[in-house]
């Protein structure tokens, strides 16, 4: 096979006419499908449970979108077993032929693009171009590891060898065995895609355990690998509560890897659990866990203001704030403090919020327990800063909450320092710009920044001083692109994995040193 170089998938542009209809007859598909009931895939096997997770729209929370099947311990302990028994066979499988089932995932979902996004409009309240762009990501990840895999595959291309004489030395990569995959609801198409099939692609087999609000989408994932025919047991399909096949599922001895992207609790958790060694366990477990940020923009005064005041709400509200690289401070210098507090409160008022599949700008936030906690923080957040926009909830029926902006919040506050994952931005000021990278800094997580300026000294200065996975420069903190921004994140934001860059599939592999006397 001949691959050609990889490219990202272009983003749609709604504002065609042909583009604009061509999602609403998506979403108009998926809501005919709405309601159904789905199985867990466990090797061949689809199984239906009568315990469900009850999947409904955020924004519109009659309304359900699917009832999903929800895996025991004892099924958990079936996916295992299938997952082990089809190691055996899968990791034979040639690298460039397991490039091959991710190339043709991704032309199919290519194909079916706007229905994939308006499973996410619907069942994770994503507005068109938030939905448009996790396909597009999920599109990118598959692309991108097949390569990878077979740039990998080829021997001593990937790391040459030191030659000697009399010697063949080579260097192989080959699989870990069976991994536990544990995607986050927030990107619930790409991250969970992109999780899975760099574990596969290297030649693992997973058991897969979804986020219990978004698991029809991951259906939907599962469903299109079935569909291009990557064979029975490669992936299989588990949802089910974190806390009891998750913590299962991570102390098995037969466990070799587990792949996490979530909060810093769970990560933290599952770092903890993995680290013991269950009886007839013969490996040290390898953990990625990709977990929060509480990102930042900084602002000088020799920035652009208009673009640095639109970067920043674009970086606090992209769906709702409930991005791991969401910007939920801003530090910015005193001499143009003010006037950046009113251009960022400006923008925000004018945000309209309302019905996902409507595409408002913003929707609802993903459940009850996260818009409870968003509300809580608001009323914490009142207590420590200035209310300059938002600062309730908002109509609907769905978990709507206004767009909200606190200004002059001390460096210390709890709603500079904790993550909240909801459309919160907290606002600080600084004496100057080494003062506000200070405080960018002063976190325990790490995972993305950008800094506005246009003073090239200061601009180096910020590149080397702040300590963040994915650091940018004049623009939003969001939108990691595969392949052009590896993303990952420093401290308490994990493990920087890297997804979508060069290193990644390293983490699913292990490399074997072969040498032939000749
Ligand atoms: P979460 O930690 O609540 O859940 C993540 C996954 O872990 C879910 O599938 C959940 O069911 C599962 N889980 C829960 N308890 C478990 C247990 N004991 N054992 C095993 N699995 C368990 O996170 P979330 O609410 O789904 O996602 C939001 C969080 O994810 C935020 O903190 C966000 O910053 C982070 N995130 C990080 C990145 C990144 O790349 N760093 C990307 C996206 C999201
Ligand atoms: N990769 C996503 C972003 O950069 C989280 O926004």
């Amino acid at each position: 096979t001949t691959v050609g170089p990889f490219k990202n998938e272009p983003f749609t542009d709604f504002t065609k006419e042909e583009n604009k209809q061509a999602m609403q007859a998506a979403i108009a598909k998926v809501k005919q499908e709405l309601g159904r009931d789905y199985p867990l895939h466990i090797g061949a096997e689809k199984i239906v449970t009568d315990a469900k997770i009850v999947s409904i729209n955020p924004g519109n929370t009659g309304e359900v979108i699917g009832n999903m099947s929800k895996a025991t311990q004892q099924l958990a302990e079936q996916a295992m077993q299938e997952a082990l028994k089809t190691f055996e066979t899968w990791k034979k499988v040639p690298a460039t032929e397991r490039a091959e089932y991710l190339l043709k995932a991704a032309e199919l979902m290519r194909r079916r693009k706007h229905e994939f996004s308006a499973w996410m409009v619907l069942e994770a309240g994503k507005n068109w171009a938030e939905a448009d762009a996790d396909t597009a990501e999920a599109i990118d990840f598959m692309e991108f590891y097949a390569r990878e895999m077979i740039r990998l595959s080829e021997t001593n291309v990937h790391q040459p060898l030191t030659k000697i004489a009399g010697e063949d030395n080579r260097l192989t990569y080959i699989p870990l065995g069976v991994g536990v995959v544990i995607p986050p609801w927030n990107f619930p198409l790409a991250i969970c895609v992109g999780m899975t099939t760099a574990a596969v692609v290297s030649g693992n087999t997973v058991v897969l355990k979804p986020a219990s609000t978004t698991p029809v989408i991951a259906y939907q994932f599962v469903a299109l690998m079935e569909e291009i025919g990557l064979p029975a047991g490669v992936i299989n399909f588990v949802p089910g509560s974190g806390a009891e096949i998750g913590d299962y599922l991570t102390a098995h001895p037969k466990t070799r890897f587990i792949s996490f992207t979530g909060s810093k609790e769970v990560g933290l958790r599952i770092n903890r659990l993995a680290a013991e060694t269950a009886p007839g366990q013969i490996w040290i477990k390898r953990v990625v866990a990709e977990m929060g940020g509480k990102d930042g923009i900084v602002v000088d005064e020799t920035a652009d203001l208009d673009a640095a005041a639109a970067a920043i709400v674009a970086s606090a509200f992209g769906f709702q704030g409930q991005k791991c690289s969401a910007g939920s401070r801003a530090i910015v210098v005193e001499p143009v403090y003010d006037e950046l507090v009113s251009k960022v409160a400006a923008l925000t008022q004018k945000l309209e919020i309302g019905l996902p599949e409507h595409n408002y700008a913003v929707g609802p936030v993903i459940d009850k327990n996260s818009y409870d906690k968003i509300l809580e923080y608001i009323e914490i957040g009142k207590g420590e800063g200035r209310l300059v926009a938002g600062g309730a909830k908002a109509g609907g029926d769905g978990y709507y909450i206004q767009p909200t902006v606190f200004a002059d919040v001390d460096g210390k506050a709890r709603i500079m320092q904790e993550e909240i994952f909801g459309p919160v931005l907290a606002m600080a000021k600084a004496k100057d710009w080494r003062e506000a990278i200070a405080m960018y800094n002063d976190t325990e997580f790490g995972l993305t920044g950008s800094f506005f300026s246009s003073d090239e000294d200061r601009i180096a200065a910020a590149l080397e001083e702040m300590h963040c996975g994915n650091l940018y420069v004049n623009r939003k903190c969001t939108g990691a692109l595969v392949g052009v921004h590896p993303f990952g994140g420093f401290n308490m934001s994990g493990t920087d994995s890297k997804a979508g860059g060069h290193d990644y599939l390293l983490l699913f592999t292990q490399a074997k040193a072969t040498s032939r006397k000749v």
